[in-house]
């Protein structure tokens, strides 16, 4: 389960802002792990401390450097690509691989920005702005169209040769639909969904599994003789020996036309952007969309686009100056394993469940993971008490990916997973990798209607787990709906019901036709959504079709309900959608008779429209008190709305500030509303107040 963090928490460290180590000792200490981390990492080996941590540990020790000079090694790791790691056989790079600076936040971008412009001394008219896809660096060599070699990064000027793995990556082709001799570079990576397939193999073949899609793609890269294959995919970021005139984002559209894959060729594609905010609402795309992808992206880059603008600016030994990489928080973490549970699902599947010491990942709590299944728990040895990585790709339930081993208590013992099933004590089905209770939907159905009964849901008296066991049993009943088609002589035929109890048993069930939604959507026992969010739920939206018909973005607007559990809960409901309607057919309440506020009179946030859809935004521009773009944004989903980076006829509103620049104009000149920032900065401050109806007045004068 997860809750929202206020924005910025978990954020990675700006080295601008890292503090130095207080001794030489310490320090030296951190070039040791930095060192050690890089090496497991560029040795394709698992994930030895995340990313954040790294990028922690190195804004630390350049930080460092900066207050101690004296205390830096000639060989520091800071200064080092790839901090200096040399892995296998090595082949000279034709031109250096280098890396890319990191920012963190908008400002720093801005900053980049403006020094590049003051190095060039004049504006750059166009920068682009790409995925950064989270892989592994490759350059590949074509010659006359033909795939000859393909070498790791390494050490930025010898890599490894692993043209035979690489070959297979989709995106690679080993032959271009023309002749060229060209050298292509980009990352090779792993999707999401080949990353579970990798660990399949892996695990099935008594490997520890891979603990993030990087790793595996770096292991699967270099693992020549393995007797499994997971398949790899390649993205290019840069060519050379293409027409020299051309510029970056004609040079991709042009290679991709040669049959590789590359930035301009995939979701979210390169962008060609002006000026800062256009960069940024670009970022933001990227940032918005990294959930969604099924692969991993830990940033965006921003490149000049001209190659004039490029030559001009160089490169330091590190990294070109050209290009700089707006760096994502990671969605790996460790934390530590405090239990593992055993849930059964509606279905009858048996899955362990691990509750984790609370850990922050891309800004959300995560507390609980999945483990997948029970081979699986056992193949990557995952025990109680250990530090474990974890990993969360957007809408996906985080899960628990490997352990530190060298980091395990002495103490830790395996899990034992269960004998039988620890709801009905039925026999297990073990013949397949999800594991089900042999009660299958009769076990799920016992714990629903069970549930359903009680007294914080419909309240039905005289219906017990006997008798529910009968009636499951008997299969008169397989969900809450079917009760209500039971009549007297069908129990008074069951074991042990006469016709008095039976009589009574009627009445009770058709008596809780009467009961408000709060307590029906309680009792349909909604993952995410007990007792109280029910009741919040129900007197928010009123009604059973409001509910069904909200969008995780509504769902939102229930206190309590952050990102994760308002999309556990519209997915519940679409699940239930079945048993919903059944139960609406047989007469019950869908209705909350005191929603607080009446639907009708819901308080309407500023930014909506009659409809209550939400009012497309764009803010461009300072508004006062905001710090920048990212704060605007939330304050408009504060208000109601919905944060839009561009300005388009579908446009509702730009909040216009101080610095902004060709939005204003689009905006003049689609007709779009204008609301000075100042007015938008009063807007807010009355919402947050309390004052809608002053936060509506200042929206409508
Ligand atoms: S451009 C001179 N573009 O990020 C370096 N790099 O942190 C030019 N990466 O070494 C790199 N996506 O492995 C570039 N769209 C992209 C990228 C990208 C991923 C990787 C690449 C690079 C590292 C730098």
């Amino acid at each position: 389960m997860t809750t929202a963090l206020p924005p910025g928490t978990g954020d990675p460290v700006d080295p601008a802002k890292a503090k130095p180590f207080p001794s030489a000792a310490r320090y030296e200490q951190a070039l040791d792990e930095i060192r050690a981390a890089a090496a497991a990492y560029y040795a394709g080996s698992d994930v030895r401390m995340d990313d954040d941590a790294y990028d922690a540990l190195l804004a630390r020790a350049i930080a460092t450097e900066a207050a101690h000079p004296a205390w830096k090694p000639a060989d520091t790791p800071t200064e080092a690509v790839g901090a200096g790691v040399a892995p296998g056989t090595e082949i000279p790079h034709s031109t250096p691989m280098l890396g890319l600076d990191n920012v963190f936040d908008t400002e720093s971008l801005r900053k980049w920005a403006a020094r590049l412009e003051r190095v060039l001394d004049h504006p750059v008219t166009a920068y682009t702005v790409e995925p950064k896809l989270d892989g592994l660096a490759v350059a590949a060599r074509y010659s006359r169209g033909r795939l000859t070699l393909v070498l790791t990064r390494g050490t930025g000027t010898m890599g490894e040769d692993v043209t035979t793995r690489a070959i297979l990556a989709k995106g690679l082709p080993a032959k271009l639909s023309s002749p060229r001799t060209i050298e292509v570079r980009g990352e090779v990576f792993m999707t999401d969904e080949d990353f579970r397939t990798a660990n399949e193999l892996r695990t099935g073949h008594g490997e520890p599994a891979f603990a993030h899609p990087r790793s595996a793609a770096a292991g699967t890269l270099r693992a020549i003789d393995r007797a499994y294959s997971a398949p790899l995919s390649f993205v290019a970021y840069a060519v050379q020996g293409l027409a020299d005139d051309g510029t970056h984002s004609k040079a991709m559209a042009e290679l991709e036309k040669l049959g590789v894959a590359t930035t301009s060729g995939c979701k979210p594609a390169l962008k060609v952007c002006r000026g800062t905010e256009e960069i940024e609402a670009a970022v933001a795309e990227i940032r918005d969309l990294r959930g969604s992808l099924g692969f991993g992206v830990d940033g965006a880059v921003i490149k000049a686009d001209r190659p004039e603008d490029r030559d001009a600016a160089g490169a330091s030994t590190k990294a070109p100056r050209w290009g700089v990489a707006v760096k994502f928080p990671a969605d790996t973490r460790s934390t530590r394993l405090l239990s593992i549970d055993v849930q059964v699902g509606r279905t009858g599947v048996i899955t362990p469940v691990a509750t984790l010491e609370p850990v922050f990942i891309d800004g959300v709590k995560v507390v609980s993971a999945t483990l997948h299944n029970f081979d699986d728990l056992e193949r990557r040895n995952v025990r109680v008490g250990d530090t474990v990585f974890v990993r969360r790709a957007g809408d996906v339930i985080p899960e628990i990916t490997g352990a530190k081993l060298d980091e395990r208590p002495k103490d830790a013992q395996p899990f034992t997973p269960p004998e039988v099933c620890p709801d009905c004590g039925s026999e297990i089905d073990r013949s397949q990798i999800r594991w089900r209770c042999t009660g299958g939907r009769a076990c799920g159905a016992r714990k629903i209607l069970a549930h359903y009964a009680t007294r914080e849901a419909m309240d039905i008296e005289g219906l017990g787990g006997k008798i529910i066991d009968l009636l499951v049993a008997e299969g008169l009943v397989a969900d809450p709906a079917d009760l209500y088609d039971l009549d007297v002589p069908r129990l008074a035929a069951l074991d042990g019901l006469g016709e008095i109890s039976g009589g009574k048993l009627v009445a009770a069930i058709a008596g809780t036709k009467k009961r408000p939604l709060s307590s029906l959507l309680t009792g349909l026992g909604i993952r995410m959504a007990g007792r109280a969010v029910s009741r919040r739920l129900a007197r928010h939206f009123g009604s059973m079709d409001a509910l069904l018909a909200a969008t995780p973005e509504q769902l939102q607007e229930v206190e309590g309900v952050g990102r994760e559990r308002a999309e556990t809960i519209a997915g519940e409901l679409a699940e239930l959608a079945g048993v919903i309607a059944k139960l609406e057919a047989r007469g019950l309440t869908m209705t909350e008779p005191d929603a607080t506020p009446p639907p009708a009179a819901a308080t309407v946030l500023p930014l909506r429209k009659p409809d209550g859809s939400p009012m497309r935004v764009v803010v461009t521009g300072a508004v006062p008190g905001l710090k920048n773009r990212d704060e605007g944004n939330q304050a408009v989903e504060r208000l109601g709305g919905t944060a839009s980076g561009s300005v388009s006829a579908k446009t509702d509103l730009v909040v216009v500030g101080e610095g902004s620049g060709s939005k204003a104009d689009k905006a003049a000149e689609l007709g779009v509303r204008i609301l000075p920032a100042d007015r938008f900065a009063d807007l807010l401050a009355a919402h947050d107040g309390g004052d809608d109806t002053r936060a509506a007045q200042i929206l409508a004068s």
